[in-house]
């Protein structure tokens, strides 16, 4: 029905949008997590479900709620959304806005920890990186494959050198330094990087980020 009904550029294409932060457990009522609000990730989902994008939105526990018209799986931890993600696939496009937690907690306790025993030490594991797993997959790629940076310094230089060790086509770079206000506020100023070169775009409401990278993903699946 959602696809009989959709209309514009990205009708009948099937796109994933990762959003928001992980929490990763530390015991069962503690958890590590990150201070993404997935406000980016949703306006982008948003943002081609309006172009008739077939959209489904795996996200993690976020502080702005899913959009309307899409297909939400929610999840919690990094290892929860890779599997999400696997189930999702084949998609047209994929886009990676979540801030997946880089590690978890290796010795999470399957009861409540109790103080008074001195300090808490906690081991950390990596977890998988879900943009270099797609991007290099060698059946089921999605043909169009973006990432975002955040970065605190040497943006641009941090994000070009990410771009190549996931094999992404595009990355979305974004200073998230505390100065900018960007984490957590409700504009973004970012750049976008090809195979073509850098495009830096003006500082603008996340809405507005959103619909440029839609149209471009529409005019790159068209
Ligand atoms: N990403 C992912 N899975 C991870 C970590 C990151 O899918 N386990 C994705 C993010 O959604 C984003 C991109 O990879 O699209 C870059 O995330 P970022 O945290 O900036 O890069 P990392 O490779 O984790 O490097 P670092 O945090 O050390 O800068
Ligand atoms: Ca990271």
């Amino acid at each position: 029905i959602e696809a009989a009904l959709a209309v514009g550029p990205l009708a009948g294409r099937r796109v994933l949008v990762t959003s928001g932060p992980t929490h990763e457990p530390i015991d069962p009522v503690r958890y590590i997590a990150n201070r993404s609000s997935g406000a980016q990730g949703t306006a982008l989902a948003a943002a081609l479900r309006d172009l008739g994008a077939s959209v489904v939105f795996v996200t993690g526990p976020a502080t702005v709620p899913p959009p309307a018209g899409v297909k939400v799986v929610q999840v919690e931890t990094a290892a929860q959304m890779m599997a999400a993600v696997s189930a999702a696939l084949p998609v047209e496009a994929a886009v990676f806005a979540a801030a997946v937690a880089d590690w978890r907690v290796a010795n999470a306790a399957s009861v409540k920890v109790k103080k008074g025993a001195g300090g808490l030490s906690l081991d950390f594991a990596e977890n998988p990186d879900i943009l270099a797993t797609v991007s290099r997959l060698d059946t089921g790629r999605p043909r169009l494959v973006v990432g975002f940076a955040a970065e605190t310094d040497q943006v641009i230089a941090h994000a070009t050198a990410k771009r190549a060790r996931k094999g992404c086509d595009w990355i979305v770079a974004n200073d998230v330094s505390p100065a900018t206000g960007i984490m957590g506020g409700t504009e973004n100023a970012v750049t976008l990087i090809t195979a073509d070169g850098t495009e830096d775009w003006p500082r603008m409401p996340k809405a507005e980020v959103a619909r440029r990278l839609a149209q471009r993903i529409a005019e790159a699946l068209a």
